[in-house]
């Protein structure tokens, strides 16, 4: 696992992207793991301008959703399909039907997860996936508890998550309480994962997921397990970490020739 501590959300923006931007330049195809939340906003914007700048273009790339909603109407303004709409696909020329998420309309979610787990492998398998990190931890909306084996299927929120995304909703009320998620295996099929969080709120979980056990109480310890791991988070964030003077000097002495 990489930890690249940096100044503020706007350089570990850069770093995700500039990840992202060297994909699309030698995997023109490729599949990119795409997370809601926060967390990944400024990324989104950097490779809008990388985009609009000639530097790439998403033409035969795959956009796949980590995790959606249940029972929100299709045109919500919160649903995630419709986020990552906003942040980035309209900017660019990723095509429509190149962006998918877990069909959350269904009746049957079972086999809802099923069908996108197919369609992952169909696809070839997410190259580079992005992650935010709940405050208690979760990725995607595995929730602490997630088995560390799951597959995408349905979640129901923590009560700690739905008062922290209650401020994208008219009240605590609205925020849904199932969602459908890629599962911690799933995330953990992807051949590079890229996390960012910024911000003191970070700090906790940023510390249980890099340095605490292995344990579905921390559904994101299994970066630990993944054998490339991209933590970019920024001062505020890396406030828990014991090592962090270790991740400072790694980072300062990286090779030139190596690659994120
Ligand atoms: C949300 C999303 C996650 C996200 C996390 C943190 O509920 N399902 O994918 O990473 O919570 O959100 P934020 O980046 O806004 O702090």
């Amino acid at each position: 696992m990489e930890v690249v501590i940096v100044a503020d959300a706007e350089a570990a923006g850069a770093i995700a992207a500039g990840i992202v931007e060297r994909l699309l330049g030698t995997k023109p195809a490729c599949v990119i793991g795409v997370a809601t939340g926060s967390s990944p906003v400024i990324t989104y914007r950097r490779l809008v301008e990388a985009f609009c700048a000639g530097r790439i273009t998403f033409a035969g790339a795959h956009a796949v959703l980590l995790d959606e909603y249940v029972g929100l109407p299709a045109d919500h303004p919160q649903r995630y399909r419709r986020f990552v709409h906003e942040q980035l696909v309209e900017h660019v020329d990723l095509p429509v039907e190149h962006v998918h998420a877990p069909d959350v309309d269904t009746q049957d979610l079972a086999e809802a997860g099923r069908r996108y787990e197919a369609l992952l492998t169909e696809l070839g398998g997410v190259d580079v996936q992005l992650l935010g990190i709940g405050s208690d931890g979760h990725v995607g909306f595995n929730e602490p508890g997630s088995s560390l084996r799951s597959r995408t299927r349905i979640k129901t929120l923590t009560a700690a998550t739905r008062a922290d995304n209650a401020r994208f909703f008219a009240n605590l009320d609205a925020v849904p309480r199932h969602v459908m998620t890629q599962g911690l295996a799933t995330i953990g099929d992807a051949r590079h994962l890229v996390l960012i969080a910024c911000g003191v709120g970070k700090a906790p979980p940023i510390a249980a997921a890099v340095e605490g056990p292995l344990t579905a109480s921390c559904p994101a310890s299994i970066l630990q397990l993944h054998p490339h791991v991209t933590v970019v988070i920024d001062e505020a964030a890396a406030s828990g970490l014991t090592h962090a003077a270790y991740y400072r000097e790694t980072h300062a002495g990286k090779p030139s020739w190596q690659h994120y």
